[in-house]
């Protein structure tokens, strides 16, 4: 069994300690697909195997982490998480982001890609989460859905999203190609497959914005430590009874078009963070 081999989280920040004397001032996750703060000055990588002593299965997550610079701050790039539906564990999925969280990072970004529930959503639209729906933690084995539907969502704004929020009106403010961020809740599902057209209703009747399969074991990990995180949705598809589908074409380039947005969300983020 693979899982075996996996470091614990203080293996891991021991390993990182080693590589990177200073810890990084912010880290940043990214998900499926995203390509931002590619090609930073002064880039060092190392591979997930190397760091958690596991790598990602998923096509699209590279599973590395690279240290470099924006406007002279220390970031590091993961490129790449694990799932539950990869049949990992919780201890697993979390471990990239309790290693961070033991290292001592403060600002820990967190980005998915996500499936649009809102019906004034676009595809290519990022999405600032103020909220997340947690069906997918393993505890729901013990006590079935039903509380995780009856409970309202976990508000998960923090100083961190609100600076990204405003960093994004500013951006959307001063250059009309940026679109405005949207704020909402992201709801999360065990998957691997993509919702039932009945799972899509529920979602959109407990007020779920947006949905997909990670980022709240991250922000769960986070919660109540040392560590700031802010999530950010790329909405890929929307669901809609509508609006018209999109082509492949047309997803490729919106998704380019949202990536080329995130960077600079980021890079003015970091910049502007205290
Ligand atoms: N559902 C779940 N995960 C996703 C989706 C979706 O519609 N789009 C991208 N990731």
């Amino acid at each position: 069994m693979v899982e075996t081999l996996v470091k614990s989280a203080n293996q891991a920040v021991e390993f990182l300690k080693q590589v990177s004397r200073p810890v990084p001032d912010a880290a940043i996750v990214l998900g499926s697909g995203v390509k931002v703060l590619e090609d930073l000055p002064g880039e060092q990588s190392f591979s997930y195997e190397q760091i958690f002593g596991i790598s990602p299965t998923i096509v699209g997550h590279a599973g590395s982490l690279t240290f470099g610079r924006v406007d002279g701050k220390l970031v590091a790039v993961l490129r790449g998480r694990f799932h539950l539906y990869e049949g990992h564990d919780w201890e697993v999925v979390t471990l990239p982001a309790r290693v961070l969280v033991e290292w001592g990072v403060r600002h820990l970004y967190l980005t998915n890609a996500a499936g649009g529930l809102n019906k004034d959503y676009r595809v290519g639209d990022l999405m600032l989460l103020d909220g997340y729906r947690d069906h997918l933690s393993p505890h729901w084995k013990q006590t079935g859905l039903l509380p995780a539907v009856m409970a309202p969502a976990h508000p998960c704004a923090n100083e961190l999203s609100e600076h990204v929020w405003r960093v994004g009106q500013q951006l959307s403010g001063s250059d009309p190609e940026f679109r405005p961020l949207q704020r909402g809740v992201y709801a999360a599902l065990l998957g691997p497959s993509y919702e039932t057209l009945a799972e899509i209703e529920m979602l959109r009747r407990l007020q779920a914005d947006a949905v997909g399969m990670s980022t709240v074991p991250e922000l769960k990990t986070a919660a109540g430590s040392g560590t700031l995180a802010a999530a950010i949705s790329v909405i890929t598809n929307v669901w809609s009874d509508d609006a018209p589908i999109d082509g492949h074409e047309e997803v490729l380039k919106a998704a380019k078009a949202a990536s080329e947005r995130l960077d600079r969300l980021f890079r003015a983020a970091i910049a502007a963070s205290a």
